[in-house]
């Protein structure tokens, strides 16, 4: 267990750090000579230097030249000491070889399709070579690659190239240079023979930067439209936080093996090819989106992340929660800040809360560890954005931005902490954010009520709590903005009042003496703080919301809110669907696709029911996935068959798609127009058969995946006739697109239907599946085990045992990608007793396995717990 009690400063500092790299597939020699001095702060008497190391082999050490004797090391399987270092500046030159070809877990140095790479964070660098890995400890870098010029034309590291010429035998070197001192999470390198799209840019600061998207070769069309979402992020920066780039090339490499999205090394940022490579024939227009957010994302790490970096991991969302938030921000501004809103929150309720619900609750700053790389989850991240979100509401916009600027000018270069953050803040406003910072320290998702007092207007009572979570049993209450707006019949959108409630207490009364009677509260407007809500509102009062509510989240919701108590209701007694019910919902429905016209983006998001497993969160015990799904698929055909009239007109009043685009507008489009061939398809009105041509006549991916789905999806025999026709169409066009067939991959091991663990098994052996590739895995094992849940949930524990029997393969071959795979079971005592059984049985199975990998060991164990 690692502690962040346990934080002592580093007992040296370093200068500069000048590394070599010979490399070769299975031996690459790396020498590192750092400059070290003692540090002040350090507080200890007499200090070693403890280097870290792991999985690579010690050739040599020399002190200021001078090579060291075996007395003055220790050597373990995960670190080098150096027993009595000089009390005064020295250099430590350390000689290791890595064997790139051998690493499977893709941290360090590494091969994917016959390029190297690298990647360090959070712990990597100390696979390279042996060295204080740890963020607090920071060096100005230079790097020389040297490789074979045929293999490895290409030549990439941070910052600038300052040489490069050719060797002898073919081989040749480059020689990069980067002025500003990173910890060596930010190290990177990448070697190979590679394509490229190149620009430029002039920053507001007038500095002309070469950018370059750099690809697999005969793919650099597809990396046009990063290119694209590159320039925007920079200027966005400049526009929203006066943040300009800071060197004169930004390099990005996409590539193939990866195990998450995407890595903000300083000035060579490394991606994850799904989240660069774009043609309208491949790419959805989700991933469209995802590319242009994760592009900025990255890019905006070099301000929030590189220049001011973190002490220690403890400390990640300071660095991720707020790059999250500036990642949002820009979506909001390029595209819609409604539908930006609603699928931010959807994915915190879909991911987030039950990772806050469940064994491996932990507080958005946690205070130990077991392994890091588990700590990369959706509450640091996600969450994370949400508390930067809150502060921005209490404090204001100015204020904000205030508090930003002075963070950025007053810890630039340094390795901060959360503390200092919040300080800024609690500076530039003037307030007290001791309270506020809770935040960061509780986990849990707070449960808040908000229901009506008799009196005169409106009287609202507001209420918090909180569940425990593990390590802590009991709550205290958080300081939160509750947004709270007013809908009356008689006044327009535009002349809704809103008014922002601090609430800081467990119970709060709020009035507003003027409502009138027939006045509907908006509770929680824009989902002014992350908590779970419970209302008094009518169903009644709902759909006046969902008419009318000029907050788009609080439309949505209402929406979702209605659907989700006629599910709940439904899936313990199947009378629940009443006549009346069901004419209310779909009155709200049809209303939804009203606005379709105006908002199609926005329209699609209000016709999506909610999902099973939003619907298993909000039963939280003695979950039958299977009753629900079947609840939902009942309440599903009773809705459509009541607006097939209203949906086959809204088709038909479609406007014309055009030529392709992937503007924000065209795919709001095409959402809006599946969503309502979905519903369509649900009535009968459109026949499977119809959606099979609708797939092979498409001109986009995202209009393909859709229909793919719809067929995929469904379990009567027509639509499994087509759809098997329509997978073989699919697999013969795109059988040699890795990315594409990850989609294919996907859509069919997430299908609810009785042989989807069947047809899964018999995807293992497909050639383009590969058990050591993770977005691979991802798609077809992280697909049925994450998005699956009827069928992952499955009774007899079949899909339980198979999920576990292929975690155990992959964490033989890349621990990270098992340990993600795992979470699957975090909710596992929300199940009803047979399949919880199950579950059990099959994680002790997995505990009985003899050699697992510490980032298994950690998910799994705090999931028994
Ligand atoms: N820092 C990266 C980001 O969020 C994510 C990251 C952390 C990562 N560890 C990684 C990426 C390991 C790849 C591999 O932007
Ligand atoms: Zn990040």
């Amino acid at each position: 267990m690692i502690l962040l009690s346990d934080y002592r400063p580093p007992t040296f500092l370093i200068d500069t750090v000048e590394a070599t790299f010979q490399l070769s597939p299975d031996a690459t020699i790396v020498d590192v000579i750092t400059t070290y001095r003692p540090n002040p702060e350090s507080k200890e008497k007499s200090p070693t230097l403890v280097l870290d190391g792991e999985d690579i082999v010690l050739i040599e050490v020399k002190l200021d030249g001078c090579i060291l004797g075996q007395e003055a090391y220790s050597i373990t399987d995960t670190n080098l000491t150096i027993i009595a270092p000089p009390k005064k500046p020295f250099t430590l030159a350390i000689r290791t070889r890595v064997n790139p070809a051998a690493n499977t877990k893709l941290m360090g140095l590494y091969r994917s399709s016959g390029m190297y790479c690298t990647q360090c964070e959070a712990d990597g660098f100390r696979r390279i070579s042996y060295f204080q890995d740890r963020p607090d400890v920071m060096g100005r870098y230079r790097a020389r690659l040297e490789a074979d010029k045929k293999e490895a034309p290409i030549l990439l590291s941070n910052g600038n190239r300052v040489d490069q010429g050719d060797l002898k035998d073919g081989r040749h070197f480059a020689v990069w240079d980067d002025p500003h001192p990173k910890p060596c999470y930010l190290f990177a390198l990448v070697a190979g023979k590679l394509d490229a799209v190149k620009s430029s840019f002039r920053t507001m600061e007038g500095r002309d930067v070469e950018l370059a998207v750099y690809v697999e070769k005969g793919k650099a069309k597809q990396a046009t439209y990063a290119m694209g979402a590159l320039k925007r992020s920079m200027r966005w920066d400049e526009k929203a936080f006066g943040r300009a780039y800071d060197l004169d090339v930004f390099n990005i490499v996409a590539v193939s093996d990866f195990n998450m999205g995407a890595m903000e090394n300083k000035g060579l940022n490394i991606f994850n090819d799904k989240y660069v490579l774009a043609s309208p024939e491949t790419a959805t227009d989700t991933d469209y989106l995802l590319i242009e957010a994760i592009i900025g994302h990255e890019y905006f790490h070099n301000w929030t992340g590189n220049r001011i970096t973190c002490r220690e991991w403890f400390q990640l969302c300071l660095k991720e929660g707020l790059t999250v938030f500036r990642d949002q921000e820009f979506t909001a501004d390029l595209r819609s800040r409604g539908v930006k809103r609603i699928s931010d929150v959807r994915e915190l309720k879909a991911r987030q809360f039950p990772e806050d619900g469940g064994p491996l609750a932990h507080p958005v700053r946690p205070v130990a560890y077991k392994e890091v790389n588990n700590f990369y989850t959706a509450t640091v991240y996600e969450k994370g954005a949400e508390i930067i979100r809150m502060l921005k509401l209490i404090i204001g916009p100015k204020q904000f931005r205030e508090g930003m600027d002075l963070y950025f000018n007053r810890h630039d270069g340094e390795a901060c902490t959360i503390e200092q953050f919040i300080a800024c803040f609690a500076e530039t406003s003037k307030r007290d954010l001791a309270h506020f910072s809770r935040w960061y320290h509780q986990a849990g998702t707070p449960d808040v009520s908000i229901r009506r007092l008799p009196g005169k207007g409106l009287t609202l009572e507001i209420t918090q709590s909180c569940k425990p979570t593990p390590g802590q049993p009991t709550k205290e209450p958080l300081v939160m903005p509750v947004s709270i707006g007013i809908v009356e019949p008689k006044n327009t959108a535009g002349k809704q009042r809103s008014k922002l409630v601090l609430l800081d207490t467990p119970r709060k009364i709020v009035r507003f003496p003027n409502a009138s009677a027939d006045a509907v509260p908006s509770l929680l407007r824009g989902f002014s703080a992350p908590v779970r809500l419970a209302t008094d509102l009518s169903e009644v009062e709902l759909s006046t919301l969902a008419a009318h509510d000029a907050d788009p989240v609080n439309r949505w919701q209402a929406i979702q809110t209605v659907l989700t108590r006629i599910l709940m209701d439904a899936s313990r007694s199947p009378n629940a669907i009443t006549k009346d019910r069901l004419d209310l919902i779909a009155t709200i429905v049809r209303q939804a696709i009203s606005i379709g016209a105006q908002d199609p983006a926005f329209a699609a998001l209000c016709l999506g029911l909610p999902s099973v497993s939003d619907m298993a969160q909000e039963l939280a015990t003695n979950v039958d996935y299977a009753a629900i799904h079947e609840a939902r698929q009942n309440l599903k055909s009773g809705i459509a068959t009541r607006i097939t009239d209203t949906v086959y007109t809204a088709i038909t009043n479609l406007p014309s798609a055009g030529k392709f685009t992937p503007s924000a507008k065209a795919a709001g489009r095409r959402a809006f127009q599946n969503a309502l061939l979905d519903w369509s398809l649900a009535a009968g009105r459109t026949t499977p058969a119809d959606v099979l041509a609708k797939m092979n006549a498409a001109n986009n991916m995202t209009d393909k995946v859709a229909a793919l789905a719809m067929l995929v999806h469904r379990s009567d025999a027509e639509s499994a006739k087509n759809a098997k026709e329509a997978l073989a169409n699919f697999a013969a066009q795109y059988g040699r697109n890795p990315l594409v067939m990850d989609k294919w991959f996907a859509l069919q091991a997430s299908s609810p239907t009785p042989d989807c663990l069947a047809r899964v098994q018999s995807l293992m052996s497909h050639p383009a599946f590969s058990l050591s590739n993770p977005n691979r895995c991802r798609s077809l094992i992280g697909g049925f085990a994450l998005s699956n849940p009827v069928a992952f949930n499955d009774p007899s524990g079949s899909g339980y045992r198979f999920v576990i029997d292929q975690v155990r393969a992959i964490d033989a071959i890349n621990p990270q990608v098992s340990a993600r795979i795992l979470t699957a079971f975090r909710s596992w005592r929300m199940l009803e007793p047979i399949a919880q059984a199950q579950a059990k049985s099959a994680l002790q199975s997995l505990q009985a396995t003899p050699k697992r990998s510490r980032d298994l060991s950690d998910i799994l164990e705090r999931t028994l717990a």
